[in-house]
């Protein structure tokens, strides 16, 4: 069935009409009811109004005057869910964009990857060992990574459990800012403990310094504290990838007549699931979010056009942001062709640059890895292509972590692919680490004169 020929029959279900890729296979379907439906029945996690502001603010991004920094863990662990592991990944994500706005002199949105990015597809449904085949590992929603049957199987009662720990996450982040974590003036707060022996500190420090220099200087003219400035928000995303619990979070707001997800303030669609007339791009079409979709160096302008017209159908601003994700060494032939196809349909979109998954690579012992240049040349390419073409690069989309690990090669300590072994905690794709992130922030900061 075509999305837009069933335009009138929308409803938080009807995806299911459609063909549906990356959905688990559950056993027992009274006890799968049974979970969706106590999720149907529990609250919302985000509220309409911080998704209507969101939205609003991407407008912005979308008009060049804010930049997004979307970025976290590629695939959130439910054991992940505690206090230090959450104060780390914003500690990054401050820090970063800390960063750019002193390079980028505009207001930065922060998006996490976080409270609710439990779902991962998968390139196969299974996986086999040793002459064993299992489901393959699809998150923590759905199932566990060790490989053994028991945890292979798709288990509905993960589906509460994802929401519980996404609830309780955003709980914790919302007190942390409520509390004053995120307070301008005490930048001193977020500063990771191992970042002091860092090469980039003393940058990261001059840059601090700087800012709060100028928020001590406007205090003093204007003799008032910088009220708006005290606190900085955070918003949730994650990819909606499993449709039975986006589905059960999706709410009808009668203030609005609309329909909303109230998982996550911006869910994405991944590229594997982006179809015309697929289950995600039906069930997408339907809320009133602002949503992403993942965009790989194959999309083809007819299917780009179609795709804009079916989630956003009257233009709205902020509604709709494309993240490429194309490769370093395939951004210069496919980026054109993108601009030039979304510019040939009349419409405007966000345009995020996910410098990471076209570049992800095996090492020779067989280690998921990223080349710390790879991604900087994409990022770079982003930027230039945008700019040559009179487009305008609105966010980045990264997979990152505030903690000391080592998954992707290269940067300021010059990892290499011996070193991934030394802290290596992915269990999906590799992050970069704080070092890392802040030296990606550090060069896009650099574009000042053409982020604008
Ligand atoms: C992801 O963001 O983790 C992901 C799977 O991305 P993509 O859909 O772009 O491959
Ligand atoms: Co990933």
């Amino acid at each position: 069935m075509n999305p837009t020929s069933s335009k009138t029959q929308w409803s938080p279900d009807s995806w299911s009409r459609f063909e549906t890729l990356q959905q688990p296979v559950y056993r027992d379907a009274a006890a799968l009811k049974q979970a969706v439906d106590s999720l149907t029945a529990l609250p919302p996690i985000v509220v309409s109004w911080e998704v209507d502001e969101l939205k609003r603010r991407l407008g912005l991004a979308q008009r060049g005057e804010a930049f997004v920094l979307q970025g976290g863990d590629c695939a959130e662990s439910l054991e992940d869910c505690e206090s230090s592991h959450i104060v780390q990944q914003l500690k990054v994500l401050l820090q970063m964009s800390l960063v750019l706005v002193h390079g980028l002199r505009q207001p930065i949105i922060r998006v996490g990857r976080f409270a609710g990015q439990y779902a991962k597809p998968r390139s196969a449904d299974t996986e086999t060992k040793d002459g064993v085949t299992l489901p393959s590992y699809r998150g923590d929603i759905v199932n566990r990574a060790p490989f053994d049957a028991a945890s292979r199987e798709p288990d509905p009662q993960l589906l509460l459990r994802g929401y519980e720990r996404a609830a309780l996450t955003l709980n914790f982040v919302r007190a942390l800012i409520d509390g004053g974590f995120t307070d301008l003036h005490h930048p001193e707060l977020w500063d990771l403990e191992f970042m002091r022996h860092s090469s980039k500190y003393d940058e990261y420090k001059r840059i601090v310094d700087s800012l709060s220099d100028s928020m001590r200087f406007f205090e003093s003219l204007t003799g008032r504290p910088v009220h708006d400035a005290n606190k900085v928000d955070f918003y949730s995303s994650h990819e909606g990838l499993h449709l039975l619990y986006e589905q059960a979070q999706t709410r009808y707001i009668s203030r609005c007549h609309q329909w909303y997800n109230l998982s996550t303030h911006m869910p994405w669609i991944g590229v594997r699931t982006a179809a015309l007339n697929g289950g995600h791009v039906e069930y997408f079409r339907g809320i009133a979010n602002p949503v992403g979709v993942k965009v790989g160096a194959t999309a083809e302008p007819e299917y780009l056009a179609e795709l804009i017209r079916t989630l956003n159908p009257t233009a709205e601003p902020g509604r709709l942001a494309l993240i490429h994700r194309l490769g370093a060494t395939k951004i210069d032939e496919a980026l054109p062709r993108l601009i030039e196809a979304v510019r040939r349909s009349g419409q405007e979109v966000l345009w995020i640059c996910d410098p990471m998954h076209g570049n992800t690579e095996s090492t020779s012992t067989g280690v998921k890895t990223r080349r710390f240049d790879n991604i900087l040349g994409e990022l770079e390419a982003a930027f230039k292509i945008h700019h040559e073409m009179g487009s305008r690069l609105g966010g980045v989309h990264l997979e990152l972590t505030g903690e000391n690990v080592t998954e992707c090669t290269g940067g300021a300590r010059g990892l290499s692919d011996t070193d991934l072994a030394r802290a290596y905690r992915s269990t999906v794709d590799p992050r970069l680490n704080f070092e890392q992130a802040i030296e990606v922030a550090m060069r896009i900061s650099r574009h000042s004169s053409i982020a604008r």
